[in-house]
């Protein structure tokens, strides 16, 4: 048998007769980092209107508003005069003006204007704290470390050409990013879970897999890997083949599933996933593929699916969740075929603690995996 070490929560059992469960170091222990050094997405563009929109962000809760010039802004949802959500006003010449008593705030959380009051309106004590906002690629992103500005722009979508259809869908799961994001990078669920979509009603087959970690991302390439079965599958490759398959994770919260057959066929799925709160996690989704047919004919087929593999998941991420509080923390017991939970979580830790490494070389480790 052989136990490493590692984070708590994280205990590896490579003979799986033997179990190393340790519970009085896993007892309360859950894997939740708040990586606030990090831009994540608030809304998507077209949801951002007129009026305020509530946000909620590693439990803080903001509101979102146009100012007089469209940009769109973030501030700290709660009035600095009696604490209630400005979320619940509206927008009035470019301002934020809250609900109870009036008061104006610019996109800088500046007061500027009290109803009422015959003296000046700005003051320091009157200030909403403002979280630096961009708009980039369709969402609004909010940074959500106050002490230190942004050393870096949103993560960016991969650019791809016009041959690419483009599906995006915003989904809540009821998870840590953590749990979100393995789920969306594990493949032997999906033979469970999702059999029939992806993979469990063919032949096994044994892969190949190399792990590479970086500083701030990790990604996994399966090797000779044939098309899955199912019709997630069918879709990416009708005619069968060999795919090369990558999944990766990138700091502070984006899972990426890529599958590639030739040059005709490519799907890329992107998960950037916002912390709502611990246990809440909201996925802003994007299927990119192109096929040797045309994208309309796919689309159709493509959106029922992917809702039926997310309510899936959804569902188990649920009763997960349910179970870890039930019992007051995890008791994670892995296997190598658990290829990145544990790297997701390291990287995790790592960049909450402000420890991101940088890495001139990936480190490399290989296994094998039967689908
Ligand atoms: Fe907002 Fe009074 S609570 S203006």
């Amino acid at each position: 048998m052989e136990t490493t070490g590692g984070p708590v929560g994280y205990n590896r059992d490579v003979n799986p007769s033997s179990p190393t469960l340790r519970p009085q170091e896993t007892k309360e222990h859950r894997s939740v980092a708040a990586v606030r050094r990090a831009w994540y997405v608030a809304s998507e563009s077209g949801e951002l209107r007129s009026q305020p929109l509530a946000r909620t962000i590693l439990g803080e809760p903001l509101v979102l508003f146009r100012d007089g010039q469209g940009v769109a802004r973030a501030l700290l949802d709660r009035c600095a005069h009696r604490n209630v959500p400005l979320s619940m006003g509206e927008v009035a010449s470019g301002q934020l003006q809250c609900g109870y008593h009036g008061w104006r705030f610019d996109g800088a959380g500046i007061c500027r204007h009290v109803p009422g009051l015959c003296g000046e309106s700005e003051g320091p004590a009157r200030r909403v704290p403002s979280f630096p906002c961009v708009e980039a690629q369709g969402y609004v992103w909010v940074w959500m470390d106050l002490e230190h500005a942004p050393g870096s722009e949103p993560w960016a979508l991969p650019t791809l050409d016009g041959r690419y259809t483009r599906v995006r869908k915003t989904v809540t799961f009821p998870g840590s990013v953590h749990a979100t994001l393995e789920n969306a990078l594990d493949v032997p669920h999906t033979a469970f879970l999702h059999r029939g979509y992806f993979r469990g009603s063919g032949t096994s087959h044994e892969l190949d897999v190399v792990v590479r970690r970086y500083g701030d991302r990790v990604e996994a390439q399966y090797i000779g890997e044939p098309r899955p079965s199912g019709l997630a599958g069918l879709l990416l490759a009708p005619g069968g083949g060999i795919v090369e398959h990558y999944d990766r994770f990138f700091l502070p919260s984006v899972g990426q599933v890529e599958y590639r057959l030739g040059e005709k066929s490519h799907f890329l799925v992107t998960s950037i996933c916002t912390p709502v709160t611990d246990f809440e996690t909201r996925v802003y989704a994007e299927v990119a593929f192109r096929l040797p047919f045309p994208g309309w004919l796919v689309r159709p087929f493509i959106q029922p699916i992917a809702l039926r593999i997310f309510e899936q998941d959804r569902v188990m991420l649920q009763a997960q969740t349910e179970r870890i509080e039930r019992f007051g923390g995890e008791q994670f017991v892995s296997t190598e075929i658990d290829v990145l939970g544990g790297a997701i979580w390291r990287l995790l830790r790592a960049a909450e603690r402000g420890e991101t490494q940088s890495l001139e070389e990936p480190e490399e480790r290989r296994l094998k995996l039967r689908t």
